[in-house]
């Protein structure tokens, strides 16, 4: 999916997955938060969890190949009560520049990447961190194939399974990582049963 197929998507008149944040994103942010921590926010689409994420006080910078996307977030943000720290970039995240022990969190919510791509991506992810930072992504699973629910690409090799998420971030404190099965109602592109793959990884040394 190239950024036209996500311009488009999100120039329809509804929000593509909600205004609420991602349910995993809500459970594992709520006990970190704090007034000076970073957070990217990887392929952060019209910027829910972004959203989300200021509103406790992350300084946030989204980054996604759509700047349509983007402008949503941004005028959600002016509209959202109290004042939100999010830097948008219109930018792929494949050639991003993370840096180094940077970040105290990095998000990624259902950000479907070739096997090389996101391999390379999650190696620079963790490069990426902080000693005590954390990584948390949901991603839709291989065994999401056979199952009714609506949402995530058609396409094995775009799925993560939990198998390849414990062998990449093998390097971290697994705090989370398992699969499950569902049901999820975000907005008109993710319904029904499903199944996904969640991580809560943290960086200790
Ligand atoms: C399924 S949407 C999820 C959006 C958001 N994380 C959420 O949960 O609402 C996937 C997002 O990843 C972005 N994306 C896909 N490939 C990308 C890439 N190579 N670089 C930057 N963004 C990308 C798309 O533009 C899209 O906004």
């Amino acid at each position: 999916m190239n950024k036209e197929f996500w311009d488009n998507r999100y120039s329809e008149r509804e929000l593509a997955y909600g205004a609420a944040p991602n349910e995993f994103v809500k459970e594992s942010l709520v006990s970190v938060a704090q007034r000076t921590f970073s957070l990217l926010d990887l392929g952060s689409g019209q910027g829910r969890n972004s959203i989300f994420a200021a509103s406790l006080g992350y300084h946030v910078t989204a980054v996604d190949l759509s700047q349509i996307g983007l402008s949503t977030m941004m005028k959600s943000k002016t509209t959202s009560a109290g004042q939100l720290s999010i830097a948008p970039i219109a930018h792929d995240v494949t050639t991003y520049d993370l840096g180094e022990k940077k970040w105290d969190v990095v998000l990624m919510v259902f950000l479907h990447l070739p096997l090389a791509q996101r391999t390379e991506l999650f190696r620079r992810v963790i490069r990426g961190l902080r000693f005590g930072g954390k990584v948390i992504m949901e991603a839709y699973a291989p065994r999401h194939l056979e199952m009714p629910g609506k949402g995530g690409p058609p396409v094995r090799d775009l799925l993560i399974s939990e198998e390849e998420l414990r062998t990449t971030f093998q390097s971290l404190n697994l705090e989370i990582c398992r699969e499950v099965s569902h049901l999820i109602d975000e907005g008109p592109y993710h319904q029904g049963q499903s199944v996904t793959t969640q991580l809560c990884a943290r960086k200790s040394s």
